[in-house]
Protein backbone atom coordinates (compact mmCIF):
# COMPACT_ATOMS: atom_id res chain seq x y z
CA UNK A 1 0.00 0.00 0.00
CA UNK A 2 1.45 3.43 -0.79
CA UNK A 3 2.56 5.77 1.50
CA UNK A 4 0.93 3.74 4.19
CA UNK A 5 2.43 2.85 7.78
CA UNK A 6 -0.74 0.16 8.15
CA UNK A 7 0.10 -3.31 7.70
CA UNK A 8 -2.56 -3.95 4.57
CA UNK A 9 -2.60 -7.49 2.80
CA UNK A 10 -5.25 -7.41 -0.07
CA UNK A 11 -7.43 -10.24 -0.02
CA UNK A 12 -8.00 -10.39 -3.77
CA UNK A 13 -6.52 -8.94 -7.23
CA UNK A 14 -9.70 -6.47 -7.31
CA UNK A 15 -11.31 -6.26 -3.67
CA UNK A 16 -11.00 -6.20 -0.10
CA UNK A 17 -7.96 -5.90 2.01
CA UNK A 18 -7.11 -7.32 5.74
CA UNK A 19 -5.59 -4.58 8.16
CA UNK A 20 -3.34 -6.13 10.28
CA UNK A 21 -2.36 -5.40 14.23
CA UNK A 22 -4.28 -2.20 14.89
CA UNK A 23 -6.46 -2.02 17.74
CA UNK A 24 -9.55 -0.26 16.93
CA UNK A 25 -10.44 1.00 20.28
CA UNK A 26 -7.29 2.36 20.83
CA UNK A 27 -6.77 6.53 20.40
CA UNK A 28 -4.59 6.64 17.44
CA UNK A 29 -3.59 10.31 15.87
CA UNK A 30 -5.83 11.37 12.40
CA UNK A 31 -3.65 10.61 10.23
CA UNK A 32 -4.31 6.79 11.17
CA UNK A 33 -7.71 7.23 10.25
CA UNK A 34 -6.62 9.28 7.40
CA UNK A 35 -5.01 6.12 5.90
CA UNK A 36 -7.93 3.82 7.05
CA UNK A 37 -9.54 6.05 4.63
CA UNK A 38 -7.49 5.46 1.97
CA UNK A 39 -7.44 1.91 2.19
CA UNK A 40 -11.21 2.01 2.24
CA UNK A 41 -10.78 4.00 -0.95
CA UNK A 42 -8.39 1.70 -2.52
CA UNK A 43 -10.00 -1.45 -1.60
CA UNK A 44 -13.73 -0.98 -1.47
CA UNK A 45 -13.64 -3.08 1.49
CA UNK A 46 -11.24 -3.87 4.27
CA UNK A 47 -11.25 -5.77 7.13
CA UNK A 48 -9.70 -6.21 10.74
CA UNK A 49 -9.87 -9.42 13.39
CA UNK A 50 -9.64 -9.88 16.89
CA UNK A 51 -11.03 -6.43 17.96
CA UNK A 52 -12.25 -5.88 21.32
CA UNK A 53 -14.16 -2.52 21.72
CA UNK A 54 -17.14 -1.87 24.15
CA UNK A 55 -19.91 -0.28 21.90
CA UNK A 56 -18.98 3.50 22.45
CA UNK A 57 -15.90 2.97 21.54
CA UNK A 58 -17.30 1.56 18.21
CA UNK A 59 -19.14 4.38 17.42
CA UNK A 60 -16.48 6.32 18.48
CA UNK A 61 -14.28 4.59 15.77
CA UNK A 62 -17.68 4.94 13.29
CA UNK A 63 -17.58 8.68 14.39
CA UNK A 64 -13.85 9.39 13.19
CA UNK A 65 -15.26 8.99 9.21
CA UNK A 66 -18.43 11.00 9.42
CA UNK A 67 -21.09 11.54 10.59
CA UNK A 68 -23.11 8.28 11.37
CA UNK A 69 -26.66 7.58 10.31
CA UNK A 70 -29.65 5.78 12.40
CA UNK A 71 -30.86 2.87 10.51
CA UNK A 72 -34.57 3.16 9.30
CA UNK A 73 -36.00 -0.49 9.45
CA UNK A 74 -33.21 -2.66 11.57
CA UNK A 75 -33.92 -2.36 15.14
CA UNK A 76 -31.20 -0.54 17.31
CA UNK A 77 -29.27 -1.35 20.36
CA UNK A 78 -31.65 0.39 23.63
CA UNK A 79 -29.13 2.92 24.51
CA UNK A 80 -27.31 3.46 21.09
CA UNK A 81 -30.11 4.46 18.43
CA UNK A 82 -26.85 4.61 15.77
CA UNK A 83 -25.94 0.95 16.19
CA UNK A 84 -28.52 -1.38 14.14
CA UNK A 85 -28.57 -5.13 15.75
CA UNK A 86 -28.76 -7.50 12.94
CA UNK A 87 -30.07 -10.42 14.47
CA UNK A 88 -30.78 -13.56 12.99
CA UNK A 89 -32.28 -16.43 15.33
CA UNK A 90 -31.93 -20.04 15.25
CA UNK A 91 -35.65 -20.48 14.60
CA UNK A 92 -35.25 -17.85 11.99
CA UNK A 93 -35.26 -19.42 8.07
CA UNK A 94 -34.79 -15.70 6.04
CA UNK A 95 -31.60 -13.27 7.12
CA UNK A 96 -31.01 -9.63 6.44
CA UNK A 97 -29.33 -8.64 3.46
CA UNK A 98 -29.28 -11.88 1.50
CA UNK A 99 -29.55 -10.38 -2.08
CA UNK A 100 -27.18 -8.45 -3.75
CA UNK A 101 -27.32 -4.82 -2.78
CA UNK A 102 -25.56 -1.17 -1.39
CA UNK A 103 -26.81 -0.48 1.79
CA UNK A 104 -29.44 2.78 1.77
CA UNK A 105 -29.54 3.71 -1.78
CA UNK A 106 -32.68 5.09 -1.57
CA UNK A 107 -31.58 8.07 0.19
CA UNK A 108 -30.96 11.36 -1.48
CA UNK A 109 -27.01 11.19 0.13
CA UNK A 110 -26.58 7.20 0.32
CA UNK A 111 -24.24 6.82 3.25
CA UNK A 112 -20.16 6.88 2.17
CA UNK A 113 -19.81 3.31 4.24
CA UNK A 114 -21.14 0.48 6.43
CA UNK A 115 -19.31 -0.88 9.33
CA UNK A 116 -19.94 -4.50 10.49
CA UNK A 117 -19.11 -6.13 13.81
CA UNK A 118 -19.56 -9.32 14.87
CA UNK A 119 -20.75 -10.25 17.87
CA UNK A 120 -21.99 -13.86 17.57
CA UNK A 121 -21.17 -16.25 14.36
CA UNK A 122 -22.69 -19.42 13.46
CA UNK A 123 -19.74 -22.18 13.51
CA UNK A 124 -19.42 -21.92 10.06
CA UNK A 125 -21.82 -20.12 7.08
CA UNK A 126 -23.06 -16.89 7.48
CA UNK A 127 -20.10 -15.09 5.93
CA UNK A 128 -20.28 -11.78 3.58
CA UNK A 129 -19.45 -11.49 0.31
CA UNK A 130 -18.58 -8.12 -1.69
CA UNK A 131 -18.36 -7.12 -5.43
CA UNK A 132 -16.07 -4.48 -6.76
CA UNK A 133 -18.22 -2.05 -8.93
CA UNK A 134 -15.79 -0.46 -10.52
CA UNK A 135 -13.88 -3.33 -11.92
CA UNK A 136 -17.27 -3.88 -13.28
CA UNK A 137 -17.44 -1.01 -15.04
CA UNK A 138 -14.52 -0.91 -16.24
CA UNK A 139 -14.99 -4.80 -18.12
CA UNK A 140 -17.93 -3.38 -20.35
CA UNK A 141 -17.72 -2.16 -23.42
CA UNK A 142 -17.06 1.44 -24.37
CA UNK A 143 -20.39 1.37 -26.45
CA UNK A 144 -22.35 0.08 -23.24
CA UNK A 145 -20.60 2.76 -20.70
CA UNK A 146 -21.32 5.74 -23.18
CA UNK A 147 -25.42 4.16 -22.61
CA UNK A 148 -25.39 3.87 -18.95
CA UNK A 149 -23.40 6.94 -18.54
CA UNK A 150 -26.89 8.73 -20.32
CA UNK A 151 -29.13 6.82 -17.84
CA UNK A 152 -30.24 7.44 -14.25
CA UNK A 153 -31.32 4.48 -11.88
CA UNK A 154 -34.45 4.23 -9.84
CA UNK A 155 -33.78 3.06 -6.24
CA UNK A 156 -36.90 2.23 -4.16
CA UNK A 157 -36.72 0.62 -0.42
CA UNK A 158 -40.14 -0.37 -1.42
CA UNK A 159 -38.95 -3.36 -3.37
CA UNK A 160 -37.31 -4.76 0.17
CA UNK A 161 -38.86 -3.39 2.67
CA UNK A 162 -42.63 -3.16 1.37
CA UNK A 163 -42.24 -6.77 0.28
CA UNK A 164 -41.10 -7.39 3.99
CA UNK A 165 -44.07 -5.54 5.14
CA UNK A 166 -46.28 -7.47 2.82
CA UNK A 167 -45.19 -10.87 3.85
CA UNK A 168 -45.46 -13.73 6.61
CA UNK A 169 -43.34 -12.86 9.76
CA UNK A 170 -42.81 -16.21 10.06
CA UNK A 171 -39.20 -17.07 10.07
CA UNK A 172 -38.32 -13.08 9.37
CA UNK A 173 -35.45 -11.06 11.36
CA UNK A 174 -37.25 -8.38 13.00
CA UNK A 175 -37.43 -5.16 11.38
CA UNK A 176 -39.86 -1.75 11.83
CA UNK A 177 -41.70 0.71 10.80
CA UNK A 178 -41.68 -1.31 7.73
CA UNK A 179 -45.09 0.61 6.91
CA UNK A 180 -42.96 3.47 5.82
CA UNK A 181 -41.11 1.47 2.92
CA UNK A 182 -42.19 4.03 0.00
CA UNK A 183 -39.08 6.27 -0.72
CA UNK A 184 -37.43 6.39 -4.00
CA UNK A 185 -35.38 8.36 -5.46
CA UNK A 186 -32.75 8.26 -8.56
CA UNK A 187 -28.54 8.32 -8.60
CA UNK A 188 -26.57 8.24 -11.97
CA UNK A 189 -26.11 5.00 -13.10
CA UNK A 190 -22.20 5.61 -13.95
CA UNK A 191 -21.14 7.18 -10.64
CA UNK A 192 -18.23 9.00 -9.80
CA UNK A 193 -16.13 8.20 -6.54
CA UNK A 194 -16.63 11.31 -4.86
CA UNK A 195 -13.22 10.49 -3.18
CA UNK A 196 -11.22 8.24 -6.31
CA UNK A 197 -12.62 9.92 -9.64
CA UNK A 198 -13.31 6.02 -10.09
CA UNK A 199 -15.96 5.19 -12.28
CA UNK A 200 -18.71 2.86 -10.75
CA UNK A 201 -21.53 1.29 -11.40
CA UNK A 202 -24.46 2.06 -9.00
CA UNK A 203 -27.43 -0.22 -9.12
CA UNK A 204 -28.09 -3.30 -7.12
CA UNK A 205 -30.74 -6.36 -7.57
CA UNK A 206 -32.20 -5.18 -4.30
CA UNK A 207 -33.01 -2.13 -4.99
CA UNK A 208 -33.29 -0.65 -8.64
CA UNK A 209 -36.19 -1.36 -10.32
CA UNK A 210 -35.93 0.60 -13.65
CA UNK A 211 -34.13 3.17 -14.90
CA UNK A 212 -35.75 6.69 -14.74
CA UNK A 213 -38.00 7.50 -17.48
CA UNK A 214 -38.36 3.82 -18.58
CA UNK A 215 -40.62 1.25 -17.69
CA UNK A 216 -39.64 -1.87 -15.45
CA UNK A 217 -40.21 -4.25 -18.27
CA UNK A 218 -38.23 -2.12 -20.76
CA UNK A 219 -35.69 -1.41 -17.90
CA UNK A 220 -35.68 -5.55 -16.91
CA UNK A 221 -33.31 -7.12 -19.84
CA UNK A 222 -30.45 -4.21 -19.60
CA UNK A 223 -30.68 -4.55 -15.41
CA UNK A 224 -30.32 -8.05 -15.68
CA UNK A 225 -27.74 -7.80 -17.47
CA UNK A 226 -25.87 -5.69 -15.41
CA UNK A 227 -26.56 -8.09 -12.42
CA UNK A 228 -25.66 -11.14 -14.06
CA UNK A 229 -22.18 -9.19 -15.01
CA UNK A 230 -21.41 -7.61 -11.74
CA UNK A 231 -21.30 -11.15 -10.80
CA UNK A 232 -18.25 -12.50 -12.22
CA UNK A 233 -16.15 -13.98 -8.89
CA UNK A 234 -13.07 -12.01 -10.55
CA UNK A 235 -14.82 -9.42 -9.12
CA UNK A 236 -15.65 -10.61 -5.88
CA UNK A 237 -14.46 -11.75 -2.15
CA UNK A 238 -16.13 -13.40 0.32
CA UNK A 239 -15.03 -12.54 4.05
CA UNK A 240 -15.25 -15.30 6.91
CA UNK A 241 -16.21 -13.82 10.01
CA UNK A 242 -14.28 -14.54 13.17
CA UNK A 243 -15.36 -13.41 17.15
CA UNK A 244 -14.27 -9.92 16.72
CA UNK A 245 -13.88 -9.38 13.06
CA UNK A 246 -14.87 -5.60 11.21
CA UNK A 247 -15.82 -5.33 7.81
CA UNK A 248 -15.82 -1.68 6.85
CA UNK A 249 -17.40 -1.65 2.98
CA UNK A 250 -17.71 1.72 0.50
CA UNK A 251 -21.38 1.74 -0.16
CA UNK A 252 -20.65 4.00 -3.20
CA UNK A 253 -18.49 1.37 -4.98
CA UNK A 254 -19.44 -2.19 -3.82
CA UNK A 255 -22.57 -4.66 -3.29
CA UNK A 256 -22.30 -6.78 -0.47
CA UNK A 257 -24.39 -9.91 -0.15
CA UNK A 258 -24.96 -11.93 3.64
CA UNK A 259 -24.65 -15.34 3.27
CA UNK A 260 -27.81 -17.14 4.41
CA UNK A 261 -26.50 -21.07 4.89
CA UNK A 262 -26.48 -21.05 8.71
CA UNK A 263 -30.18 -21.55 9.77
CA UNK A 264 -30.54 -23.30 13.55
CA UNK A 265 -27.61 -21.31 14.63
CA UNK A 266 -27.91 -17.51 15.79
CA UNK A 267 -26.04 -14.51 14.25
CA UNK A 268 -25.88 -11.33 15.49
CA UNK A 269 -23.91 -8.46 14.02
CA UNK A 270 -23.74 -4.58 14.99
CA UNK A 271 -24.12 -1.84 12.45
CA UNK A 272 -22.96 1.53 11.78
CA UNK A 273 -23.33 3.48 8.57
CA UNK A 274 -21.04 7.00 7.60
CA UNK A 275 -23.04 9.33 6.10
CA UNK A 276 -22.30 10.04 2.55
CA UNK A 277 -20.45 13.51 1.15
CA UNK A 278 -23.44 14.31 -1.06
CA UNK A 279 -25.63 13.42 -3.55
CA UNK A 280 -23.93 11.43 -5.83
CA UNK A 281 -22.91 12.21 -9.48
C1 LIG B 1 -26.04 -5.98 5.55
O1 LIG B 1 -26.52 -6.30 4.46
O2 LIG B 1 -25.89 -4.81 5.85
C2 LIG B 1 -25.63 -7.07 6.52
C3 LIG B 1 -24.56 -7.95 6.00
C4 LIG B 1 -24.27 -9.11 6.90
O3 LIG B 1 -24.97 -9.33 7.89
O4 LIG B 1 -23.32 -9.85 6.60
Amino acid sequence: MRNSNLDIHPVTGMIGAEILGIDLGADHPDSVYAEIRNALNEHGVIFFRDQTLPTDKYVEFGQKFGTLIASKFIPTLPDYPLVAEIRKEADQDRNVGGAWHTDNPYREIPPMGTILYAQEIPDHGGDTCFINMGAAYDALSDGLKKTLGQLRGVHSNAQVYGKLARADKRGNPSMINLDQAAQEVTHPVVVTHPESGRKVLFVSPSYTPRFEGWTEEESRPLLQFLFDHVKRPEFACRFRWQPGSIAFWDDRQTLHYAVNDYTGTRRIMHRLMVQGLGPLG
